[in-house]
């Protein structure tokens, strides 16, 4: 039986007083014992929420980090670094990095490896566009871009990776894919991973992210190969998110 996770995504929102607020009031509703839960938030703002958790069962993470080690690349951040502040996740390849930051595959599994290599659990977040959704390539995109990490990771890294199925047509959309539609894509991947490993596919944790809301968790989560979920927008509000993880537990 896998545990279920489920991670909230920030993205470019809130202040320091937020950050410090959302984290402390996430904690204290004391969800952890029966979900894994992690906390994604703006850069800036990981001391404040690293401080919040220490000492709960709540992770914390970053949303992206630099496929390279150190050096002259003015903006990133590494891997090596969200560990030295008390992270223990990142995000790899979330569709607005695809998006609007040209994230390749190839690129998007180089972070993964990185950040694998400083201990830190990826979350490799893949999914189809609108366009792609209607062209039926579905299956295509989300299949490659898993083969590029299995490629350049190996499948033994995916017991040490969380993948999260984010269509980009449901995010921040209130268009939800339906249970079954991303219980189609979840099992997909999963019997992508099976070709290589059956154990190990049985084991890594596969979430949904894409307008998921407290009235939508619980049947989304009840499917078989729905192992949690990533959430945007219901993570910016304490009760949405603790609700949301209720659901999952
Ligand atoms: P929403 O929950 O706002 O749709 O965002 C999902 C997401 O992108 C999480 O990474």
């Amino acid at each position: 039986m896998r545990r279920k996770w489920v991670g909230g995504n920030w993205k470019l929102n809130g202040s320091r007083a937020m950050a410090s607020a959302l984290a402390g009031a996430i904690v204290d509703a004391d969800i952890g014992s029966t979900v894994d839960v992690a906390l994604f938030p703006p850069f800036p703002y990981l001391r404040e929420v690293c401080a919040a958790c220490a000492g709960s069962r709540i992770v914390v993470g970053g949303q992206d980090s630099s496929q390279h080690e150190a050096g002259a690349f003015t903006g990133e951040v590494s891997a090596a670094m969200l560990r030295d502040v008390g992270c223990a996740t990142v995000l790899a390849g979330h569709s607005e990095r695809r998006q609007f930051h040209q994230e390749s595959n190839e690129l998007v599994a180089a972070k993964v490896a990185q950040a694998l290599a400083h201990g830190l659990t990826p979350v490799l977040c893949v999914g189809e566009t609108l366009e792609q959704h209607e062209a039926g390539a579905t299956a295509a995109v989300v299949g490659n871009q898993l083969a590029a990490v299995m490629e350049r990771c190996g499948i033994a890294a995916f017991g040490h990776i969380v993948i999260a199925y984010e269509p980009v047509w449901a995010i921040g959309t209130g268009r939800c894919a339906t249970p079954q539609q991303a219980q189609d894509v979840h099992a997909l991947l999963r019997s992508q991973l099976a070709r290589d490993d059956a154990t190990i596919a049985g084991s890594t944790r596969i979430v949904y992210g894409g307008s998921v809301k407290p009235g939508n968790a619980a049947e989304l989560f009840a499917e078989a190969d729905i192992d949690g979920g990533l959430i945007g927008g219901a993570a910016l509000q304490a009760t949405d998110f603790v609700s949301i993880c209720a659901a999952a537990g």
